[in-house]
């Protein structure tokens, strides 16, 4: 993949409303007829007037780099990106976006692999299962909506997808709703696990799968998850590079402190989900509070704009 570090200048080449308040933006570049490529999971960052920049993942044809394709709901409570996007976005707009970034990407070791969609969380899933379908891999999409009109881009799946790959269930038809607990109650052997949602559906498809090997089970979240219960403490970072110590006040996360002693990190979300501000820790005990780090990364990762640590953590800056 190409450096996510690259931005473009892209033409909004054309917008499509779907079901559930959403808009399908799809992005050309004026000059190149090639974009850098991605894979299935990936997501892009898109810089927004303001300086406003959101990730939205891609979920296009990984083998179609003409253009990507990004599927946007409007959420009026949210940070105001979505909401900008509905209400501003025309065709021939040209708006900066990032190369492609993958935090979620499929694992080829798996036999099978199962994919939960729910609601917007759905356009992840429909990147992996083109790619998994053009790759003649066993897998089963199953997307959670509240209703038929109200599950976006589900016309585009019924016509690809063969009826025993994809599975739907909508909240209002009972003969399709299904309990994740059951359906998730047993892992085949070689069965990697996917899910994306909003935040009550990746805590429902967390709690089902507790059981399941950490290694095999992999998330995509807009946000991290809340815990009402956590009161940030002061901690204290060392540089490896320098000795230098840096103090993190309790309001105050480690990435601005970074920033202020003058150590570059990128960032974009500064929410803990896209992964720009990570970087290594060689010792120390982290506090975890990011929804990007696998539970392999989080043994040697660090998330600067969100996560802290207890007492003292040496970072490999
Ligand atoms: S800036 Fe996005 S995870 Fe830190």
């Amino acid at each position: 993949m190409a450096s996510p570090r690259l931005i473009m200048k892209m033409k909004v080449a054309s917008l499509r409303s779907e079901a559930g308040d959403v808009s399908v933006v799809e992005f050309r570049h004026p000059r190149r007829p090639q974009l850098p490529p991605f894979e299935a999971g990936s997501h892009v960052d898109i810089h927004m007037p303001g300086g406003k920049v959101r990730q939205y993942s891609l979920m296009g044809d990984p083998a179609d780099l003409s253009r990507y394709l990004i599927g946007v709901k409007r959420e009026e409570a949210g940070r105001g990106g979505s909401a900008w996007l509905h209400a501003n976005l025309k065709v021939g707009d040209e708006l900066a976006v990032s190369a492609p970034r993958n935090h979620f990407r499929l694992h080829n070791e798996a036999q099978a692999h199962l994919l939960l969609g729910g609601g917007i969380g759905i356009t992840p899933m429909i990147a992996m299962a083109r790619a998994l379908k053009a790759q003649g891999k066993a897998f089963v999409l199953h997307f959670f909506a509240r209703s038929r009109m109200m599950a976006p881009m589900l016309a585009d799946l019924e016509t690809e997808l063969p009826a025993d790959h994809l599975v739907l269930h909508f909240d209002d038809d009972p003969a399709t709703v299904v309990d994740l607990a059951e359906l998730l109650k047993e892992q085949k052997d070689g069965t990697h696990l996917y899910y994306c949602g909003p935040p009550g559906f990746m805590a429902w498809a967390r709690a089902s799968s507790t059981h399941w090997k950490p290694d095999t089970v992999h998330f995509e979240a807009f946000q991290p998850e809340e815990d009402p219960n956590f009161v940030p403490q002061a901690f204290t970072i060392q540089l490896r590079s320098t000795g230098q110590e840096l103090n993190v006040p309790a309001d105050t996360s480690a990435l601005t402190m970074l920033r202020a002693a003058g150590v570059l990190l990128f960032s974009s979300c500064e929410n803990g989900v896209c992964g720009s501000c990570e970087c290594g820790f060689v010792t120390g005990e982290p506090i975890h509070r990011d929804a990007v780090l696998s539970p392999e990364a989080k043994t040697r990762r660090f998330i600067s704009c969100v996560s802290r640590a207890k007492g003292r953590i040496v970072l490999d800056l």
